[in-house]
């Protein structure tokens, strides 16, 4: 009996949706999705808190989306470890560490530090690492890190994780009423811990930054492009095409759609603070990192929908 009962109607209703014209698919949606819960949709889990076996985040790292991005992230990563010596590595939000079993080989050694506020992430991680790495785990948020804390370091990964940290910089973040750093003063911090090294950063290729208020109709549509056209897509079509999968995780990816993706529209409606979603678009991003004094190496698009990106910067 498979653990996470399958929506068969979500794929006919988000094709339909999205057969719409445009205007009318944010509405479209918010029925399909009160037609789902009515039908006995499970119960959601929040992005980002649970990452053990059988969670979302396990079938989201699952994803086709996700092993791409770790494929991509890989090749770079086993190019900059040393050969010579124990690697040391920085990891910014770790998830489920499940990049590091695909990329490091089993007789690695080294120190992976890892920056995350979540406590389980730590024991999620460790449980992926070969035996000759430990991890350095320092609990708490990026943009909270002491001036200096961090290590040195032969390459920094940031992937998925500053789109969390709001505003562009501290002084994008006052006019909104926000205090402390924002992306840049992060990424200052990633380059002094990388010296010279490479910073391999991942990001979403959509603006949903702090400039676009709570409400904004601009902001709906864009959250809507990257999280239903885009991300909900490429899970249905793993649901749909991917042999490897069992039933119970196509009814997780389905319900990562739902929770996820559809329901992740309501954070085009909450206070600025409480959005925990802060993307910029490839051409933002750019200007980011020069803002930062980052010099952009290489840019590559890490799926076929036109998702995610990943960057590589030195300082
Ligand atoms: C989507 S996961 C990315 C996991 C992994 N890097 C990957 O690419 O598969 C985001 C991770 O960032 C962590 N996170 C969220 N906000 C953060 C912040 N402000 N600073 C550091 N980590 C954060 C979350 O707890 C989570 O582990």
């Amino acid at each position: 009996m498979p653990s996470s009962p399958r929506l068969p109607a979500l794929a006919p209703g988000l094709h339909a949706v999205l057969a719409l014209p445009r205007a009318d698919q944010p509405e479209a949606l918010r029925d399909l999705r009160r037609a789902l819960q009515a039908a006995g949709a499970p119960t959601p889990e929040a992005w980002n808190s649970r990452f053990g076996t059988g969670s979302l985040f396990d079938a989201w790292t699952r994803s086709s989306l996700v092993e791409g991005l770790h494929r991509a992230n890989g090749e770079v990563l086993r190019e900059v470890l040393p050969r010579d010596r124990p690697f040391r590595l920085l990891e910014i939000g770790g998830g489920d560490g499940r990049l590091w079993e695909r990329v490091l080989p089993e007789d690695a050694e080294g120190v992976l530090t890892m920056v995350d506020p979540v406590p389980e992430v730590a024991d999620q991680v460790r449980a992926r690492l070969p035996r000759g790495v430990s991890l350095d785990f320092r609990p708490g948020r990026a943009e909270a890190l002491a001036p200096g804390s961090l290590p040195d370091v032969d390459a920094v990964v940031c992937s998925l994780t500053l789109h969390h940290v709001a505003g562009r910089d501290m002084a994008e973040r006052r006019v909104h009423g926000l205090l402390g750093p924002g992306k840049a003063e992060v990424l200052r911090s990633l380059a002094a811990a990388a010296k010279g090294g490479l910073i391999l950063v991942n990001e979403a290729d959509v603006h949903c930054e702090i400039d676009l208020p709570p409400g904004d109709p601009v902001l709906e549509e864009r959250m809507l492009d990257s999280y239903v056209r885009r991300c909900a897509l490429a899970l249905l079509d793993d649901v749909a095409v991917r042999a490897d999968a069992d039933d119970d995780l196509r009814g997780r990816w389905e319900r990562v759609v739902l929770h996820w993706c559809i329901e992740q529209l309501d954070l085009a409606a909450v206070p600025l603070p409480d959005r925990d979603v802060y993307e910029l678009d490839a051409p933002r991003w750019r200007a980011l990192f020069r803002r930062a004094d980052l010099s952009l190496v290489r840019e590559v698009p890490t799926d076929r929908y036109g998702l995610f990106r990943q960057y590589l910067l030195r300082p």
